[in-house]
C-alpha cells in the first residue's frame, strides 16, 4: 500500500525549500520594515466566523470550506482565508488596546484550505503571505498596503504585473448601483452563463468578474461612477498617494473580489504566464467586518498575496536562487583514530553556528572531497591523524582548492 498525498497540495522537500523561505522571509522582512507585527492564528476556527465574514452565497462558503464535526460536535472550518481570523485575534487579543496609534498592523504568512477544482496555480492548501491594517480609513492606509505588495513583488524580481483598482462602494451606494446592474443586465439574462444567472439571484456584484461574459460586462453600468461623494472621494485619495508614490494602475470595474466584507477599495495584482490563474494577489477595504465579527465600529484594509503563485511567476521568468552560494564546512576524517576527533569537531561547529557535514560512509578523501564541492560547501577540514598529534589540521577551500594548515585551536576563530 502507498500513500499519496491528497489532490491539491504539495510536498516542500528540502530541494525546493530554500526558495520558499527565502520568499517568506523577504516577506517577512518587507512588513518588518513597514512596521507590521506577525499574527499566527489557528489553522481552524468556528466554521460561522467564515460564514458571517466572507458571506453565505460566495464561493468560498458554499463549496469551497473544509468543514467538519469536532468530537464535541462543533462545526470546525479549516482556515479558508486569513482576514477573518486576523479580525477575531485583533478582537479577541484586545489589539486595538495594546496600540498606541489605533492602527493595528498585522502579517501573516499561513495555510489556506479551499476545496477548488485542483489546477496550475490552484491548489487546496495553498499559503498566503497577508497584510492587514486595523483601525485607520485613511486612504493613504490603502496606498501603504498596496505599495507594500508591489514593492515585494518587484523584490521578488517579478516584472509585467498589472495592479487592476475597484472601489465597490459603501452600505449607502453599494445597493442602489446593485440595483441598476440587475435592471441592465435582466433583458440579456437568458443569453448569460449558468454561473451568471445564479450570480444575478444571490450576488449580482459577481457578475461582474465572470470569465465567460466578461466582454458583456463592458456594457454593464460601472461602480466607480455611481459611488456615494464619501466613497469616490476616498478613491480619489487612495489613487493620487499611488501616483505620488509612483505605482502605476488601472481602473477596472470588473475587480469585484470573491468575498462579501469588501468595501470601498478592491484591488488585484495579475500577471501573465503562470496558467489560467493570473491574480498573484488581491484584497480591499473591509470597513464594515470588525463589527460584523462582534467589535466595534472599526474600518480596515489589506492584501492577500499567493505564495505558489509567486514562486511559479518567479519559475516563469527565470528567477530562481542563484545555486552557486558555498556555504559550511565538510570534515574529511582520514582513518579511524580520528573519528571521534571529527564528531567533535562536528559539534563545536554546529553549536558556533556554522553549517557542517561529515561523511558516515567514511569513504576516500577523494570521494569526499568530490562530494563536498557537489553539494556546494565552502571548505573543507581534513583531518589526519599526524597532523592533528601536532595539533593541525588542514583547510581546503573549495572554491579554489587552496589548501592551508591552520592550528586546531585557531579553526573556529577562522572559520567564523
Ligand atoms: P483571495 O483573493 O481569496 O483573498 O486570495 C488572495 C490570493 O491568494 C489570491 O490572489 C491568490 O494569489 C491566492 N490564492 C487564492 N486561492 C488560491 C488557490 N486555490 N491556490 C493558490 N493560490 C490561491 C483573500 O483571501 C483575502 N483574505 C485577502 C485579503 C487580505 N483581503 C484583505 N486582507
Amino acid at each position: 500500500m502507498r500513500y499519496q498525498r491528497p489532490i491539491g497540495t504539495q510536498d516542500v522537500t528540502p530541494e525546493i525549500a530554500p526558495e520558499w523561505r527565502s520568499v517568506e522571509e523577504s516577506f517577512r522582512q518587507l512588513a518588518a520594515r513597514y512596521g507590521y507585527g506577525e499574527l499566527r492564528t489557528p489553522v481552524f476556527e468556528d466554521t460561522d466566523l467564515f460564514l458571517r465574514s466572507v458571506g453565505q452565497e460566495t464561493d468560498i462558503a458554499s463549496k469551497e470550506m473544509y468543514t467538519f464535526e469536532d468530537r464535541g460536535k462543533r462545526s470546525i472550518t479549516l482556515r479558508a482565508e486569513g482576514t477573518a481570523p486576523a479580525v477575531r485575534a485583533y478582537l479577541e487579543n484586545h489589539l486595538d488596546r495594546t496600540d498606541k496609534q489605533r492602527l493595528v498592523k498585522l502579517f501573516y504568512v499561513v495555510p489556506i484550505f479551499r476545496y477548488d477544482r485542483p489546477q496550475a496555480g490552484r491548489y487546496r492548501q495553498h499559503h498566503q503571505l497577508g497584510i492587514e491594517a486595523i483601525g485607520s480609513p485613511d486612504p493613504a492606509v490603502d496606498a501603504e498596503v498596496i505599495s507594500l505588495a508591489w514593492n515585494f513583488y518587484a523584490q521578488m524580481g517579478l516584472t509585467g504585473i498589472r495592479l487592476l483598482i475597484n472601489s465597490v462602494g459603501c452600505p449607502s451606494c453599494a445597493p442602489a448601483y446593485v440595483e441598476k446592474l440587475k435592471q441592465t443586465l435582466a433583458p440579456s439574462l437568458p443569453e448569460l452563463c449558468e454561473s451568471c444567472r445564479r450570480r444575478y439571484v444571490e450576488n449580482p456584484l459577481r457578475m461582474l468578474d465572470c470569465k465567460v461574459d466578461h466582454d458583456r460586462m463592458a456594457a454593464a453600468p460601472k461602480l466607480v461612477e455611481e459611488l456615494c461623494d464619501e466613497c469616490a472621494a476616498h478613491l480619489q485619495q487612495v489613487l493620487a498617494v499611488l501616483g505620488a508614490l509612483g505605482i502605476p494602475y488601472e481602473i477596472d470595474h470588473t475587480i469585484v473580489r470573491g468575498l462579501d466584507y469588501y468595501t470601498k477599495t478592491a484591488f488585484e495584482f495579475q500577471i501573465e504566464g503562470i496558467g489560467a490563474q493570473s491574480a498573484l494577489g488581491g484584497g480591499g477595504r473591509y470597513d464594515g467586518l470588525v463589527e460584523k465579527c462582534g467589535g466595534p465600529p472599526t474600518p480596515g484594509v489589506g492584501p492577500g498575496m499567493g505564495l505558489e503563485r509567486v514562486l511559479l511567476a518567479r519559475q516563469q521568468l527565470g528567477q530562481t536562487l542563484p545555486d552557486d552560494r558555498r556555504e559550511g564546512t565538510f570534515i574529511v576524517a582520514l582513518g579511524d583514530a580520528v573519528w571521534t576527533e571529527a564528531l567533535k569537531l562536528l559539534q563545536d561547529l554546529r553549536l558556533a553556528g556554522l553549517k557542517a557535514e561529515a561523511d558516515y560512509r567514511r569513504r576516500s578523501m577523494k570521494a569526499q572531497l568530490r562530494f563536498a564541492d557537489s553539494e556546494l560547501f565552502a571548505q573543507a577540514i581534513i583531518l589526519g591523524e599526524n597532523a592533528l598529534a601536532r595539533g593541525i589540521v588542514g583547510l581546503k577551500d573549495l572554491a579554489t582548492g587552496e589548501q592551508v594548515e591552520v592550528a586546531r585551536g585557531e579553526l573556529l576563530e577562522r572559520l567564523k
